[in-house]
């Protein structure tokens, strides 16, 4: 013990990847759970007085802290010629990445998904996912629909070419007679796999016994999510999701590891809130607002260089996510964003045709429809980077968070003031203690 939870709140890029990495010195394991290389997340690491930023898509953001073990757990989707590019591309920068290990049971995206993935989106033109292309979606589809193909099975060819003949037997098919596209050759498909078969096999680990034992021995295991709570397959805004669980439950599935064996979950709130590709979104700024958050927080993606949608942050969401994923703790970040304005707006509840709604609605439609009630703060102007306490922070900033922590139910514990390592107020320990 003990066993920690990291999430997104909101719709993905809350700085994820960074709040990993802060504890990421003092922790044992870090797990990916859930979704693949549709992620994309940024680590800014002060390195010789110089600051180095890594892109980190389908590696655990812990493989950056050299005493970390990272684990790609049974519930990823793994597209194994990024997760070599993503290795050598670390090791040319001089990271150790001898210590991966990758669940025997997690899926691979093979070529033919990512095809899929990119035709379906043109074939539904307007009703698009506005998906990251990467073959997700159809990846798990095979999962459910028991046509997948698994990390082990690259290790019997009998059985792998089975699969994939199987697999395209039917997508052939649609490829050609649906979307009049090539399909994929059984032959090309299975040779490609094999040719990583050797590389990967001393990473290929039962990543859930493993996990247990070190839980067993003391050891401090984060599991981090990719996506967030609104991207969730089952409780995101459906469906303008990922496809698999980025809620804290699908730590569980994903790894193995029972809930019983989790002690507290963060869960990481942008200050703001962004989202990339389609779907509702009720605090969206289309005007010049929109166009201040998108530009000072620099929000582009990461993994596809879209601009991501902006607007302001929306607590009814914050709520939401707190009571779906049991949170414990909450790092606000990008605090830093939010400075130089004279009222900060934050939606407290939502207008939906003439009703309001303190809670997120379960209707879709109604969401659809939701018209964001605000609350104006009072801004600061100060420059908050330097702050490493919450006492160093402006009197309206304080006021900020705390109304914030109000509204969406859970402690704030640490606070992101920008984007290096270091730019981070810890409020309370996001540790728990360890009993005993
Ligand atoms: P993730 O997918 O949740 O890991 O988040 P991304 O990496 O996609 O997007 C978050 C971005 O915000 C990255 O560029 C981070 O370097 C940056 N970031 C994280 N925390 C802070 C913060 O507190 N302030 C500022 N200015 N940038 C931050
Ligand atoms: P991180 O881990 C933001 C979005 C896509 C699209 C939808 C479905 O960096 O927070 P997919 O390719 O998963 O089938 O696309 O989900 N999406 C993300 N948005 N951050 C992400 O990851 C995302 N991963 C997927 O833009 O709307
Ligand atoms: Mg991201």
């Amino acid at each position: 013990m003990p066993a920690i939870v990291l999430v997104g709140a909101q719709w993905g890029d809350e700085g994820k990847g960074k709040a990993t990495d802060l504890l990421g010195s003092s922790v044992d394991y870090v797990v990916k759970f859930n979704g693949g290389n549709n992620a994309g997340h940024t680590v800014v690491i002060e390195k010789d007085g110089k600051r180095e930023k890594y892109a980190l898509h389908l590696l655990p953001s812990g493989i950056l802290s050299p005493n970390c073990t990272p684990v790609i757990g049974n519930g990823v989707v793994i597209d194994l010629s990024v997760l070599f590019e993503e290795l050598d591309g670390l090791q040319a920068r001089g990271i150790d990445t001898s210590k991966l290990l990758v669940s025997a049971n997690a899926h691979v995206i093979p070529s033919y998904n990512r095809t899929i993935d990119k035709v379906t989106e043109r074939f539904l033109g307007k009703r698009r996912i506005g998906t990251t292309g990467r073959g997700i979606g159809p990846t798990y589809a095979d999962k459910m629909n028991r046509v997948g193909i698994r990390i082990q099975d690259l290790y019997d060819e009998g059985i792998l070419r089975q699969k994939v003949e199987a697999a395209l037997e039917l997508k052939n098919q649609i490829l050609a007679k649906v979307y009049n596209t090539r399909g994929s050759e059984v032959d090309e498909v299975v040779e490609e796999l094999l040719s990583y078969a050797g590389r990967l096999a001393p990473m290929v680990a039962d990543t859930s016994l493993e996990l247990s034992r070190a839980l067993d021995r003391g050891d401090t295991v984060l599991f981090e999510a990719g996506q967030a709570t609104l991207l969730d397959v089952d409780h995101g805004t459906y469906p303008y999701v990922t496809s698999s669980n980025a809620v804290a439950a699908g730590a569980c599935t994903g790894s193995g590891v029972p809930p019983t064996r989790i002690d507290s979950v963060i869960a990481i709130l942008k200050a703001y809130t962004t989202r990339v590709g389609e779907g509702p979104f009720p605090t969206e700024l289309h005007d010049d607002m929109g166009e201040f958050l998108r530009k000072t927080g620099a929000e582009f993606g990461v993994t596809t260089g879209r601009p991501r949608r902006c607007g302001w942050l929306d607590t009814v969401i914050g709520r939401y996510a707190t009571r779906i994923n049991g949170v414990t703790d909450f790092v606000i970040t990008k605090l830093d964003i939010l400075t130089g304005l004279e009222k900060v707006p934050v939606c407290v509840a939502y207008d939906v045709d003439g009703v309001r709604h303190d809670e997120m609605p379960v209707n879709q439609t109604d969401f659809h429809h939701a018209k964001p009630i605000y609350e104006e703060l009072p801004g600061w102007w100060e420059d908050i980077s330097r702050c490493r306490t919450f006492e160093d922070l402006p009197a309206n900033a304080q006021a900020y968070v705390l109304r914030v922590e109000e509204l969406i139910g859970a402690r704030v514990s640490a606070i992101g003031v920008g984007p290096g390592r270091d730019e981070i107020i810890e409020r309370f320990p996001l540790k728990p203690a360890v009993a005993g």
